[in-house]
């Protein structure tokens, strides 16, 4: 059994996560932790509660930053996930949920700390939950077990940033916390676009599921009308990429994935601000400014369609 923290900005993908998580044996869910990203932090939040308890995922939500650590927060993208974060067909209605107390990234070090070696953190949005963590109390870089993230763009699989030429949502959303995660002691995986944009749920993948998916299969179907438009329109795509369940899938079925190990950094400012570079371990250099970086996993290959099948069938 694994214990999961996941944080997380529902967002639609978020939410499809969420779900196939939610039924699986073997993940038990320690709490759920806001952030800021595909919503404002309120928007976020609530869409949290709201989906844990309509689809009765038994975890506490704890309220995350509202805010990245040192740039101005880029607006919400409401042409991709909706004014209401999922969807914009406001399935929320007038649900308020309250959060439970205590602040994100605090309940965080409490519950590693109470789990020694034995929590997986599963980042599926900006990173500045885990960076004020990490800040807090470095210590729980030696306590975590794996910090699995949902993000990045290496340029392995020639795929590139979805925000900029280079920059991938996550990590443009917070550059500098993205780099601190990155470069703490703990042992990071990163799914990045390279995997993420091949896991695509076709229209007719979709639809079935609103067929035989149940209440789950038909609200993942209702709240991802818009996001499938936007891929077919920038894209060409005949359906949707399940970024975060592609990450989610990495705890559950990890020999989907190939991954490459070195240092990672991420670029804080310029034009090409939230590019992730990573240095592989056997590409040597003279001295250089990689030397003693901890090194770090990267996704550069996934089976796709069994990710895609393993996820309806879970549905
Ligand atoms: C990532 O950005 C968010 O919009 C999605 O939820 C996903 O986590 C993809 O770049
Ligand atoms: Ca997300």
């Amino acid at each position: 059994e694994r214990l999961v923290i996941l944080d997380t900005d529902p967002g639609i993908d978020d939410a499809m996560a969420l779900l196939f998580l939610g039924g699986q044996p073997n993940i038990r869910l320690l709490a759920i932790t806001s952030i800021f990203g595909n919503a404002e932090i309120d928007v976020t939040t609530r869409n949290a509660l709201y989906l844990s308890q309509r689809f009765g995922i038994d975890a506490p939500v704890y309220r995350g930053a509202a805010m990245p650590l040192s740039i101005a927060r880029h607006p919400s993208p409401r042409h991709v996930h909706g004014d209401d974060g999922l969807g914009g067909i406001d399935a929320v209605g007038d649900f308020t949920g309250e959060a439970a107390p205590g602040e994100a990234s605090e309940r965080m070090i409490e519950l590693i700390r109470a789990n020694p070696g034995k929590v997986t953190i599963l980042a599926l949005a900006p990173l500045t939950n885990l960076a004020l963590a990490l800040v807090r109390e470095p210590e729980i870089a030696h306590q975590v077990k794996e910090v699995v993230i949902m993000g990045g763009a290496f340029g392995w699989a020639g795929k590139r940033g979805n925000v900029s030429p280079v920059a991938e949502a996550n990590i443009f959303n917070d550059p500098h916390a993205a780099d601190f995660v990155f470069n703490a002691v703990w042992p990071v995986t990163a799914i990045g676009l390279d995997v993420t944009s091949q896991c695509v749920l076709t229209s007719k993948q979709a639809a079935e599921l609103a067929d035989r998916g149940g209440e789950a299969g038909k609200f993942l179907w209702e709240i991802s009308r818009g996001y499938e438009d936007v891929y077919r329109r920038s894209q060409g795509v005949d359906g949707c990429c399940l970024h975060d369940v592609a990450a989610a899938a990495w705890l559950t079925h990890p020999t989907l994935f190939r991954t490459q190990t070195g240092p990672i950094r991420v670029l804080t400012e310029g034009i090409a601000i939230g590019q992730t570079i990573q240095k592989p371990d056997d590409q040597v250099f003279g001295a250089s400014a990689w030397d003693g970086l901890p090194s770090q996993s990267v996704c550069v290959a996934v089976d796709h369609a069994r990710l895609i099948h393993t996820y309806t069938q879970a549905l």
